[in-house]
Order: C-alpha cells, then structure tokens, then sequence
C-alpha cells in the first residue's frame, strides 16, 4: 500500500533498543540460545503496558459493565476509551468498533447477519489467497442458496489475479471478500482497487486486516470499505478480534442477540459480557503505538499521527529486513521461496515468508529451528486453499519466518545461519 502517501517525511529511524526494552518476553532464552521471535504471524509478543493493564483492570476495577457502581462505570469508561483508541487505530469513529473474541468469531457472526438480507442467487466473491476465516464463514450460506465465486491467484509469485477478481464481480455480487495481506506468503492485495471493483457493482466489501495491521497503516475512511477486521494479539496487543464496520450497515443490519442486549451499535454486536481485562489491554497497545510514533516524529499533534509515524518507521526497519532476508534465503540451496522476490516490488509484500526446502518437511525445519531458539511455524497456518492450490497440504505447507518490528537484522543473519547449517 501506499505509506508514504499517508505519513510524515519528517519522521525518525525506529528507536529499536528502546522497542525490545518494552516486551519482556524477547529476554528469554532456549537451550542457551536467545529465544529468536519470528512467530507474530501467529501471535506477537506484549509490551509491558499492556500486561500491567490487564493486571490494573483485575485488580482494581474487575465489574460487570453498566452498573451503578464505581468499578463498572469505571469498566464502562475504559471500554469507552479503548474503542475510541482504536478507532485512531483504524481512522473511523468510536462506535463503528465493534470488539469479540476473535476476528473468526467475529466473520461469522457478520455472515450471519448478512445473510438476513441475502437472496439464493445472490453471490459472494471469495479468495485462493486468503486465510479461512474469510473463506468458510461466507462460504457457510451456500446452504442458503448463496453463490460462491473464487478469485484466483497467480503461482509464480503469490499475487491475486486481479483480472480474475474483476471478472467474477457481476450484477448478482453483494459481497467481496479479500485480505489486505496474506498470512501464508506475505502478498499485500490492491484492497484500494478490490474496494473500488465491489463498490461499482453495487457490492459490500469486508477486508480481513489480520496479517497486515502490524506492518501497514489502515485508514479505512480513505478505503472506504464497508468492514474490515483485526486481530490485536497481532498487532502486540492482547488476544482479541476488532471488526470496523460503516455506521450505517451496523444499524442497518440485524445482528441475531439476546432480548435484553441494547439494539444501539456497537454493543448490539457485542454479545454477552465482553473480556474487559483484554479490552484495558487494548488500550494500552494503542498507547504503546502512540509513544513509539512519537518517539520516531517527537512533532506529530494527534494520536492517529503518531500511530501514522510508528508505522512509518516500522515500515524502513521491516523493508531492510526483508531484503535481507529475501538474499540470504535464495542463497540456499534448493530452497523455494513463496511470493515476490522482486526487489522492485517489496512495497507488495510484507516481512512474513513462506518457504520450501526439499527434502526437509516443513516440520522437520521448524523443529530444528526451534531447538536453536528460533520460533518459526509450520504447515497451512489455516490459509488452505493455498496450501492446496500450490500443492503442498500433502507435504507439510510451508516453514513460515514471520518478523515484527521488534526482530533485528543480527537476528534476520542468525536465523539464515542456522537454515544453512540444518540443510547442508
Ligand atoms: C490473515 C488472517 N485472517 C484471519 C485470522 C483469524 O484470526 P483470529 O485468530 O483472530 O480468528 C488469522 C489468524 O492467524 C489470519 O492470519
């Protein structure tokens, strides 16, 4: 996507020592060695704000949410402040923010609602590329008589077709739903133009930001998407789903909840009583995004500029990374790697990569790795449609090196190190 366009000149390098000084879990250590962190696909660490505010939460305002009582008000106020914290998160207002479990949880409970006002016929424009949570939860109202349409995606480097897409989208569209990064290979999509194809044909669209909301800024105003979710656990903060949805789609629609729930939005969404020690958790995350864009531009006026900042200097600090990572492992011998390696176009990919190192499973990589201190993972990571398209579900999917801001390039050197030493 295009960062510069949305972010300051003016903004510094990434204060690397002070971002590991934050997250105590990078101290730690595996059979002697540094314990090396390059599983954030899969989860990334927590600073210590966001533990400490879990912490606080229990132990002083622990209540229930709307009682006439000074725990719960202060419960109700927290949430209050969290939802708007990530509202700056995602450039949209406080109650378009809808918080859950997780952004599974969160599809399907969507799915569902939208399908109130789903005809059979109707269709749904799905991806090859994307995770299952934004393939079975649409998929699911097949047995509603719901059409599903699969865009392609181009083997050679992992991109969606995007010729494809536009072809599936027709008069009988009502939903495309694509990822802004794949979780597998690292591909960012044109979400701009996905927008823009769906919105043509008269079509909603739900952007699942899961893998990217840690590496590129989101502004979903200027998208202009109907949903998009996230997942805070990978974006540093704790585990919890975010789903953004336009104001006037989450009154519009009729979420299925219990009688007493309010039918004011957000909380007609939120079903039952929310995990509000992870909600305080939230908040702290976003504070956290906020001093590290304010540590990079010490002159940015708002909390959404400095969020804009952060990721301005995660960006460079992840693009050197990348191109390391991306010589060092095509130096390998006999190794594969999934998605672009085209230096011209790192700006469509991000720091997570997928790859193959023939005779050596998946597994048998990560496990070795894992011995050494690194923590990578193996197999579809849930993104199965591609593990099955490229051929590789029988083989154990890919070893997948997923780095966060907080990994440094002696790490990057060592992980590449250790890969030439298991393979030779
Ligand atoms: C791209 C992507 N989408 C969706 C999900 C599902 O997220 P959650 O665990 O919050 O349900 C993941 C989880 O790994 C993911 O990487």
């Amino acid at each position: 996507m295009p960062i510069a366009e949305q972010v300051s000149p003016s903004s510094t390098a990434l204060d690397l020592p002070w971002v590991r000084s934050q997250f105590p879990a990078l101290a730690q250590t595996v059979n002697g060695h540094h314990a090396v962190f390059f599983d954030g696909p899969g989860g990334t660490q927590v600073p210590q704000r966001v533990i400490d505010a879990i912490a606080d939460y229990l132990s002083r305002n622990n209540a229930n949410s709307g009682g006439a009582y000074h725990t719960s008000r202060n419960t109700d106020r927290m949430i209050a402040d969290a939802r708007s914290a990530m509202g700056d998160f995602l450039n949209c207002d406080a109650d378009e923010i809808v918080f859950g479990p997780n952004m599974t949880t969160l599809t399907f409970a969507m799915s569902r609602a939208l399908s109130r006002e789903l005809r059979p016929g109707d269709e749904i424009v799905l991806t090859l590329l994307d995770h299952d949570a934004n393939f079975s939860p649409w998929k699911a109202l097949e047995e509603k008589g719901v059409v599903i349409r699969t865009v392609k995606f181009n083997e050679a480097d992992c991109t969606l077709d995007m010729q494809d897409l536009a072809a599936q989208i027709g008069d009988r569209t009502r939903l495309v739903a694509v990822g802004y990064a794949s979780n597998a290979v690292g591909t960012i999509n044109n979400v701009v133009e996905v927008v823009r194809l769906a919105r043509q044909a008269g079509a909603l669209s739900y952007i699942d930001a899961v893998h990217y909301a840690p590496h590129g800024p989101i502004d979903v105003r200027t998208l202009d998407c109907d949903f998009l979710v996230c997942s805070t656990y990978k974006f540093f903060g704790p585990h919890m789903g975010v789903l953004y949805g336009k104001r006037e789609h989450l009154k519009r629609l009729r979420p299925y909840k219990v009688r007493p729930n309010t039918d004011n939005i957000p909380n007609c969404w939120e079903w039952g009583t929310l995990n509000h020690e992870c909600i305080a958790g939230i908040k702290a995350c976003v504070d956290y995004w906020e001093e590290l864009g304010r540590r990079a531009n010490p002159v940015v006026a708002t909390r959404r500029a400095a969020i804009l900042a952060a990721h301005q200097a995660i960006h460079e600090h992840e693009r050197k990374m990348t191109e390391k990572m991306i010589s060092g492992l095509l130096a390998i011998p006999g190794l594969k790697l999934y998605g672009t390696s085209d230096p011209q176009r790192l700006e469509n990919r991000c720091a997570t990569f997928g790859v193959r190192i023939d005779p050596h499973t998946p597994l048998e990589l990560a496990t070795k790795l894992g011995e050494r201190g690194f923590f990578t993972w193996d197999g579809n990571y849930y993104a199965l449609n591609l593990t099955e398209q490229l051929n590789v579900e029988r083989q154990g999917g890919f070893l997948r090196i997923g780095l966060a801001h907080y990994n440094t390039m002696e790490e990057v050197e060592r992980l590449l190190a250790a890969l030439r030493e298991i393979v030779n």
